[in-house]
């Protein structure tokens, strides 16, 4: 099954699902983008938003790196288009690539990576596999920012995330029978990472200086050096 067999995003919907449904979505996103910007070694450098989604991600690498030269890819055509209307409306250049990580050269060309929402889409034993991948993409002293829902062994805590996270979507108009189709259909579709099993990935694929950065209720974000 490709990605974007796996995870069909319809534009409009993840909009407001992202908007509606993460606390701190737009926090994450300019979090992410600082850190690129941190590591990036200078202003013009090459930055992979690897499934960029609807382009959130990459307004905020620009504001926080306006000459770096970013590329983005995505298996979902119809992210792609929106991602690209979202740049170009807001004047931010950028290189699109419809498919998933396979579709952009396995060369060490870009100087950061980031990945924001998109791990926890990747069943468990395809995950070692992409981390390896895209560190082959990063150029020596490369680094990884990678954001992606956890989960807790603890019960409590799981409990008090969900809690916090319905009630904010609740408050932003989501019906309580859309949440529960939502929660139903991301059993299925979705696999959180807990925090140390993310590490030891990223540790397996051969990253060093595995850092966590932010942690957003279950949303957590990690940087990570070839
Ligand atoms: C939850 S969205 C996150 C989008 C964006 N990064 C953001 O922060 O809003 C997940 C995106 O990952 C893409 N995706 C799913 N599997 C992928 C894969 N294996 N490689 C790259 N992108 C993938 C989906 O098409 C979707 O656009």
């Amino acid at each position: 099954m490709t990605a974007s067999e796996r995870a069909p995003f319809d534009p409009h919907h993840y909009e407001r699902l992202s908007t509606g449904t993460v606390p701190g979505y737009a926090a994450l996103q300019e979090i992410v983008a600082l850190a690129a910007a941190a590591e990036a070694p200078s202003s013009s450098a090459a930055v992979l938003d690897l499934g960029c989604g609807t382009g959130a991600g990459l307004v905020a690498l620009a504001r926080a790196l306006p000459d770096a030269q970013l590329t983005a890819c995505d298996p979902a055509p119809s992210m792609i288009a929106t991602a690209r209307a979202r740049c170009e409306a807001a004047g931010v250049t950028t290189h699109f690539i419809v498919g998933d990580l396979s579709a952009v050269a396995a060369d060490p060309q870009f100087d950061v990576v980031v990945c924001t929402l998109v791990l926890h889409f990747v069943p468990p034993d395809e995950r070692g596999p992409l981390l390896a991948a895209i560190r082959a993409r990063l150029r020596p002293g490369g680094s990884l920012v990678v954001s992606a829902l956890g989960r807790s062994a603890e019960p409590t805590v799981q409990a008090a995330w969900t809690k916090l996270r319905r009630h904010y979507a609740l408050s932003n108009g989501f019906a309580p029978a859309e949440l529960v189709a939502r929660e139903e259909q991301m059993r299925g579709d979705v696999f959180p990472i807990a925090p140390d099993e993310l590490s030891a990935a990223l540790r397996g694929a051969g990253f060093t200086s595995i850092t966590p950065l932010c942690q957003l209720l279950a949303v957590h974000s990690w940087l990570a050096r070839s």
